[in-house]
C-alpha cells in the first residue's frame, strides 16, 4: 500500500498516549498461557505481532478473549499446552519466534512454526542451537537456522550459557527453557538487555536473580494468573518523541509511557543532543512508566554505542532523522544486529533516508550522519518494515514537499492507529 503525505509548514502540538508496549505484550500472553489460573491484560498491543503470538497459544488450546485493547487469557499451566493441529505461524514476529522456541523446547509434542518472507531470512540458529544442548529436538533449513523449523520438546537438562550477542529474544528464551528443567540455568549477558521476562517472572509469582551480567533461573516454577497492566512503548512513543524535538514550533505530550531503564536509551540520546525533553516517573506495582514532554529546540551531534545500543536498538532508525537535523556529526556504532532485524536496517536507513536529501553513510556496525541538512521530497519504501515506515511518515514532515511512502501497511505490526495519532497533533 502506498501513502502519500503532503504536509507543509505543520507544527505539532497535543498529547498522546501511544499503543501498549509489544515486548511486554507478548509476554503477558505467554505468562498468562502458562500460568495457573486466569490474567486480564489491559493497555495490550492489537498489532500484528502480538495478534501472531494470541494466535500460536489459541493453536495449543490456550482460551484468550479479546475485548477491545483488554484481553483475557485463561492458563492452565506448562502442562496444559497441547500439541497444536495446525502449523504455528508468527508472521513477521520474531519476537514470537524465539520466546516461543523456548517455551516449545521442553514441551512433549511436534510443533512447525513458519513465517512471512522477512522471518524466513532472521538468523534462528543463536536460539536453536542453546535449546538443542539443553535436549530438545529442533530441526529446520540450513541446521535450524532458518524457519520452517520444527520441535519435538522433552525434558531439558541445565546450562550455563553466555549469549554470543546482546539479545533479550535470545535471553528469554533460554530463561523459559530453563523454567522446564529441574535445576539452575545460568545466562550471561554481554551487555545488559530489556528485562521484561525476569520482570513478569517476579509480577506472576515466580523468581529469577541476577548478580551483575549473570541470570540465575531456577526451574520448576509455577505461576499464578495475574491482572497487567500494559505501558505504552517507548519504541512508539520514540517517534513523537524526534517528531517534537525537530519540528519547528512544536510541543508534544507523551502519557502513560513504559520507562523501563533498559528501554529509556533515546531518553539520553535526546538529552545528550540537547534537547528539551522532561520526565516525570509516576508511582505503579509493575514496569515502571510516567509522563514525556518534548519541545522543539536546536541540537547537537553526539555518540552512540556500547551499553546504550541495546537500550535504544529499535529506535536507531528515528534516532538516524533526528541527526539529520542536529549540527555536526552523529556516529552509531556497535549496532550490527541492525542487519538482522525486519529488514537490514543499516542499508534500509541509510538508503530511504539519502532519497530525501540526508548525508547518511552506513559502515559495518552502524551510520555516520551529517547535519543540519533539509530533506526535500521523493519516493521511498518501508521495506516492509514498520520502523523504517514511521520514520520516513515523520521525515515528510520536515519538508513542504510531497512523500510517496510504499509499504505503509507493515505500520500495523507496531503501531495500527500511527497516522491517526500523528494528524492529531498536526497543527
Ligand atoms: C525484543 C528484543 C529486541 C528488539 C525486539 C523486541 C524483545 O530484539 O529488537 O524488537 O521483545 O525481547 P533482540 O533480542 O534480537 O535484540
Amino acid at each position: 500500500m502506498i501513502k502519500t503525505l503532503d504536509y507543509k509548514d505543520v507544527k505539532l502540538s497535543g498529547n498522546i498516549r501511544v499503543p501498549g508496549d509489544k515486548s511486554i505484550s507478548h509476554r503477558s500472553v505467554m505468562f498468562g498461557a502458562l500460568a495457573n489460573g486466569t490474567t486480564t491484560v489491559t493497555g495490550f498491543l492489537k498489532g500484528d505481532d502480538c495478534l501472531s503470538t494470541i494466535d500460536c497459544f489459541r493453536k495449543m488450546g490456550v482460551t484468550i478473549e479479546e475485548n477491545g485493547d483488554t484481553i483475557v487469557i485463561h492458563g492452565k499451566g506448562f502442562e496444559g499446552l497441547r500439541e497444536p493441529e495446525e502449523i504455528l505461524n508468527v508472521g513477521n514476529s520474531g519476537t514470537t519466534t524465539r520466546l516461543l522456541l523456548g517455551i516449545l523446547a521442553g514441551l512433549p509434542f511436534h510443533t512447525v512454526i513458519i513465517g512471512d518472507e522477512s522471518i524466513a531470512k532472521r538468523p534462528m540458529k543463536r536460539v536453536t542451537d542453546p535449546l538443542r544442548k539443553m535436549g530438545a529436538a529442533i530441526d529446520g533449513r540450513e541446521d535450524s537456522q532458518y524457519t520452517p523449523l520444527a520441535v519435538r520438546g522433552g525434558t531439558l537438562s541445565n546450562i550455563h550459557y553466555t549469549l554470543p550477542y546482546a539479545s533479550a529474544q535470545l535471553k528469554s528464551a533460554l530463561i523459559f527453557a530453563g523454567l522446564h528443567t529441574e535445576g539452575v540455568t545460568t545466562i550471561v549477558e554481554p551487555e545488559k538487555t530489556r528485562d521484561h521476562t525476569e520482570q513478569m517472572i517476579k509480577q506472576f509469582g515466580g523468581t529469577i536473580e541476577r548478580s551483575g551480567n549473570e541470570i540465575y533461573v531456577k526451574g520448576s516454577q509455577s505461576f499464578v494468573g495475574q491482572t497487567i497492566d500494559v505501558p505504552g512503548d517507548i519504541s512508539s512513543a520514540a517517534f513523537f518523541l524526534v517528531a517534537g524535538a525537530v519540528v519547528k514550533k512544536s510541543k508534544l505530550l507523551l502519557h502513560h509511557v513504559g520507562l523501563n531503564p533498559t528501554r529509556t536509551g533515546i531518553i539520553d540520546v535526546l538529552l545528550n543532543m540537547g534537547a528539551d525533553v522532561v520526565v516525570e516517573k509516576e508511582s505503579t506495582q509493575g514496569e515502571p512508566l510516567g509522563k514525556v514532554t518534548i519541545s522543539e529546540k536546536e541540537l547537537t551531534a553526539t555518540q552512540i554505542g556500547g551499553a546504550l545500543i541495546p537500550r535504544l536498538i529499535d529506535e536507531i532508525p528515528i534516532i538516524a532523522l533526528l541527526a539529520t537535523q542536529a549540527q555536526g556529526t552523529t556516529v552509531i556504532k556497535d549496532a550490527e544486529e541492525l542487519k538482522v532485524k525486519e529488514t537490514n536496517r543499516i542499508d534500509a536507513v541509510a538508503g530511504e533516508l539519502a532519497k530525501l536529501g540526508a548525508n547518511i553513510e552506513p559502515t559495518d556496525d552502524g551510520l555516520l550522519i551529517h547535519g543540519p541538512t533539509k530533506l526535500h521530497g521523493g519516493q521511498v519504501d518501508s521495506r516492509g518494515d514498520h520502523r523504517i515506515g514511521m520514520m520516513l511518515a515523520v521525515a515528510a514532515l520536515l519538508t513542504d514537499e510531497v512523500v510517496t511512502i510504499e509499504g505503509v501497511e507493515a505500520i500495523g505490526v507496531s503501531y495500527p492507529q500511527f497516522f491517526s495519532d500523528l494528524e492529531s497533533v498536526i497543527l
